[in-house]
C-alpha cells in the first residue's frame, strides 16, 4: 500500500503527542501496525516514542498500545496442557539469575512454566546468555518442541520466536538507541505485550527497584507495578507484582556461568539466602496464581525434586547438567580497605564492572564470555577485615581489568565497626 492510501500521517501522530495530546485507538492501532510494515520509518517512531517518554500515556492509551503490539504477531496457546501454567518476569537487575531455580521449582510443584526470554544488553545479564554456559544447551525451540517439553518436564526457557509481538521487537531495539528505554508507558506495554502473548494462565511480575534497575526508586517502581499488574488483569492473565529491592546485586554472583554454578548450589538445597529467599517468594505467588496455594515450594527444593527438574530441563535442550562449567582465564581480587562493616554495594557499578569485564554485550550481535563476571565475597551489612578479598573479577581478557576497576570506584562502603547500615528490605511490597 503507498502511504497516500494510509489511513494517517505520522507526523500528525507525532504532532499529537508532542502536544500532550491523547492518541485515539485509531491512531494508535495504525501506528503500530504500519510500522511493523516499514511504513512508519524509524527516525519517525523514535520521534513519538521521544514524545511519549516525555509527555506519558493515559491508561486507555497504554492499554490499547500494548493490544496493537500483541495483534502485530502470534498468539501462544497453552490450554491443552494437562497442567496450569504460571511465569514470572523480571525487570532486570544484577546477580538476578531467580529464573533459573525458579522455573524447575515451580514445574516441581505440579504447575508449568514457560518462560520465553531475551539475551542481556548492557549491564543487566540475560537468562538465555547464562543458561548458554552451560556446555550443548540450545535456546531455540519450536512452538511444538516448547509444547512436548512444557507438557514431560513441566519447565522450560527458550528464545521467544520473532512471531511474537514483532512490534514490540523492533521498538524495543529502536528505543535501545535513542535513550527512549525509561518510559513507564513504553516499558509496561513491551512487557505485558509478550506475556500477554506467551499464553500464560498467571504471571508474577518481579519490578525491581534501586541503581541497578530501570526504576531508582520506589514511586516509580509501584507506578510502573501498578501499569503492568492492570494490563494483565484486564487481559485476564491472573497477574501480581513484587517491588524487590536491587540497590545491591542478588546473591554473591554476576555473570553467566557464575550465576549458573550459584543457582545450582540454591537447588541442591545451598546458595545465599537472598536467592533462596526470592526464589520460595516468588514460587509462592507463582503457585497460588495458578491455583496451588497449598503447595509449599520450600519441600520441592528440600527433597531435591526441583534439581530433578532442572536436569531434565537442560538435558532436553541439548544440555549437560553434569558437565563443568567454563571459567575465565584470569582473576583479580580487590581486597577490603580496612576493618569495619560494608554498608553499600552498589548494584549497578558491579553491574557495569561485570559487563567491561566481558559478562555483557554493548551490541546485540556482539558474543558474551561465558566466564566472565564478578564473585563478591560479602554483602552490605556483613562485617570485614582489612585485607580479605571482597570482590574476585573474571575474565578471558586481562586488559579489560582497568575499565572494570574504574566502573567499581566508589561501588562499595565500609563504616566503623558498629555502624548499622540502612538498607532496604529484600521484598519492599506487593502490588495486586
Ligand atoms: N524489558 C522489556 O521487555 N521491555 C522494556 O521496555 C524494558 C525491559
Amino acid at each position: 500500500m503507498s502511504e497516500a492510501n494510509e489511513a494517517f500521517d505520522a507526523v500528525d501522530v507525532i504532532v499529537t503527542k508532542r502536544g500532550r495530546g491523547e492518541l485515539s485507538d485509531p491512531q494508535i492501532d495504525w501506528v503500530i501496525d504500519a510500522y511493523t510494515r516499514g511504513v512508519v520509518a524509524d527516525e519517525q517512531m523514535s520521534a513519538l516514542a521521544m514524545a511519549i517518554l516525555l509527555n506519558g500515556m493515559t491508561r486507555p492509551e497504554i492499554a490499547r498500545w500494548t493490544a496493537a503490539m500483541i495483534a502485530s504477531g502470534e498468539r501462544m496457546d497453552f490450554s491443552r496442557l494437562s497442567r496450569p501454567t504460571s511465569d514470572k518476569h523480571s525487570t532486570g537487575g544484577v546477580g538476578d539469575k531467580i529464573t533459573l531455580p525458579l522455573a524447575p521449582l515451580v514445574a516441581a510443584c505440579g504447575v508449568a512454566v514457560p518462560q520465553l526470554s531475551g539475551r542481556g544488553l548492557g549491564h543487566t545479564g540475560g537468562t538465555l546468555d547464562k543458561l548458554e554456559s552451560i556446555p550443548g544447551w540450545r535456546a531455540s525451540l519450536t512452538t511444538e518442541q516448547m509444547l512436548a517439553q512444557l507438557e514431560g518436564v513441566g519447565a522450560v526457557i527458550c528464545a521467544a520466536g520473532d512471531g511474537l509481538a514483532p512490534a514490540d521487537k523492533k521498538l524495543y531495539a529502536l528505543r535501545d538507541v535513542t535513550g527512549t528505554v525509561e518510559s513507564i508507558p513504553l516499558i509496561a506495554s513491551s512487557i505485558m505485550s509478550k506475556k500477554i502473548a506467551e499464553g500464560t494462565g498467571a504471571l508474577v511480575l518481579d519490578v525491581k527497584v534501586g541503581s541497578g534497575a530501570f526504576m531508582k526508586d520506589v514511586a516509580s517502581a509501584r507506578e510502573l507495578a501498578e501499569t503492568m499488574v492492570a494490563l494483565g488483569t484486564d487481559a485476564g492473565v491472573r497477574t501480581v507484582a513484587l517491588l524487590t529491592n536491587m540497590q545491591t546485586p542478588l546473591g554473591l554472583t554476576a555473570g553467566n556461568a557464575l550465576e549458573v554454578r550459584e543457582s545450582v548450589e540454591v537447588l541442591a538445597g545451598g546458595g545465599p539466602p537472598d536467592v533462596v529467599e526470592l526464589t520460595l517468594t516468588l514460587a509462592r505467588e507463582m503457585l497460588a496464581g495458578a491455583g496451588r496455594g497449598d503447595v509449599d515450594p520450600a519441600d520441592a527444593l528440600a527433597d531435591g525434586r526441583a534439581m530433578d527438574v532442572w536436569r531434565a530441563m537442560i538435558r532436553a535442550q541439548g544440555g549437560d547438567p553434569g558437565a563443568t562449567l567454563p571459567t575465565a582465564r584470569e582473576t583479580h581480587v580487590v581486597i577490603a580497605p580496612a576493618d569495619g562493616v560494608l554498608t553499600s554495594l552498589d548494584a549497578l557499578k558491579v553491574g557495569v564492572a561485570a559487563w567491561r569485564l566481558g559478562a555483557g554485550r554493548a551490541r546485540k550481535e556482539d558474543p558474551v564470555q561465558a566466564g566472565a563476571g564478578i564473585e563478591m565475597h560479602a554483602k552490605p551489612g556483613a562485617s570485614v577485615r582489612g585485607g580479605q578479598p571482597l570482590l574476585t573479577l573474571h575474565t578471558d581478557t586481562p586488559e579489560r581489568f582497568e575499565r572494570a576497576l574504574e566502573a567499581l570506584d566508589g561501588a562499595f562502603f565500609i563504616a566503623p565497626e558498629g555502624s548499622r547500615p540502612d538498607l532496604l528490605p529484600l521484598v519492599i511490597d506487593r502490588v495486586g
